[in-house]
């Protein structure tokens, strides 16, 4: 499967060295404004090949993107410290009109992954923008924020984060969900798990992880100036899920109704293959969460309908 990433800044290339690592595409090109950055982070990134799966690394321009399965937008400017993802939105809303439209010329029948910040709004403006149905259109939404999530379960509970099943809704950003009430550790709640385990999940516990998921980046970013191996390799999930036509349930974003809020792309839990996402899981939620989702939702709803296309 041949895979573009357009941005070959730290998040796209970060997402080809995954891919590279997974062995996820079989031809991963890069495309940035900056020719000898993407020439550079391509030869660097072929590099790992020997260390991964068979997979063709080259850069090369718009054109060199036909035949993409699936194109990655990672084009645009990341935040500065204590600046929040929706800040972004005009500057990179101004990049998304070329870029879009270059990308449909040469690969119409691409899926695009948008990861992008805000990068919800930016997978609606993509939406948009190339005509696409919105299940071919995918933002990667709180997928990195889910795994933060499962990750920081997991090690207050003492088991592998694969075994934690934790989401996170909503916006990739400060008004996202943690969904406690339908965290499971194995087959049974987390706190049930927790109790079990002799170490209950307090309000302060829960505090301090929800602040570890909904503070990450911006606690990153002030000690390294930005993000990108997590969103990297859950970009290089999403394409694998695709791949593989995996039917793969994973927190993405695409343009749904959510919470009675028509038309917006915000994150739940996604069923994605080969065709992109094809259905929608809300898990069963306290009526807190589900009217932070709702209220986070409408934040997104409110926000694009402000960008002007
Ligand atoms: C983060 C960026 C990818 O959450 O939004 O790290």
């Amino acid at each position: 499967m041949k895979v573009g990433i357009v941005g070959a800044g730290m998040v796209g290339s970060a997402a080809g060295f995954a891919l590279v690592l997974r062995g996820a595409a079989s031809r991963v090109v890069l495309v940035d404004i900056d020719p000898a950055r993407a020439r550079a982070e391509a030869e660097d990134i072929a590099h790992a090949v020997p260390f991964g799966g068979a997979v063709s690394v080259m850069a090369g321009g718009y054109d060199d993107l036909a035949g993409c399965r699936v194109v990655i937008l990672s084009c645009g400017v990341g935040q500065k410290p204590g600046e929040t993802r929706l800040e972004l939105l005009g500057r990179n809303a101004e990049v998304f009109r070329s870029v879009v439209g270059e990308v449909m010329r040469v690969c119409p029948d691409a899926i695009l992954l948008v990861a992008s910040n805000p990068v919800d709004i930016m997978g609606q403006i993509t939406a948009r923008l190339s005509g696409l149905p919105a299940a071919r259109v995918i933002g990667s939404g709180t997928i990195l924020d889910t795994a933060r999530f499962r990750w920081l379960l997991g090690r207050q509970l003492g088991i592998a984060p694969r075994s934690v099943h934790a989401y996170v809704l909503g916006e990739h950003g400060d008004s996202e969900v943690l969904a406690w009430s339908a965290a499971r550790a194995g087959s049974v709640s987390v706190e049930s798990f927790a109790e079990q385990m002799g170490a209950p999940l307090t309000s302060e516990v829960r505090e301090r992880i929800d602040t570890g998921v909904r503070r990450a980046a911006y606690t990153i970013i002030e000690g390294k100036g930005a993000t990108w191996y997590g969103i990297g390799a859950g970009l290089a999930r999403i394409v694998s899920a695709i791949g593989a036509d995996e039917q793969a349930v994973l927190t993405v974003s695409t343009v749904s109704d959510v919470e009675g809020v028509r038309d917006v792309a915000c994150s739940v839990p996604r069923v994605v293959g080969a065709e992109g996402v094809t259905a929608a899981l809300v898990p069963d939620l306290s009526s807190e969460e589900r009217d932070g989702l709702r209220a986070s939702a409408e934040l997104l709803k409110e926000t694009v309908e402000s960008v002007p296309l």
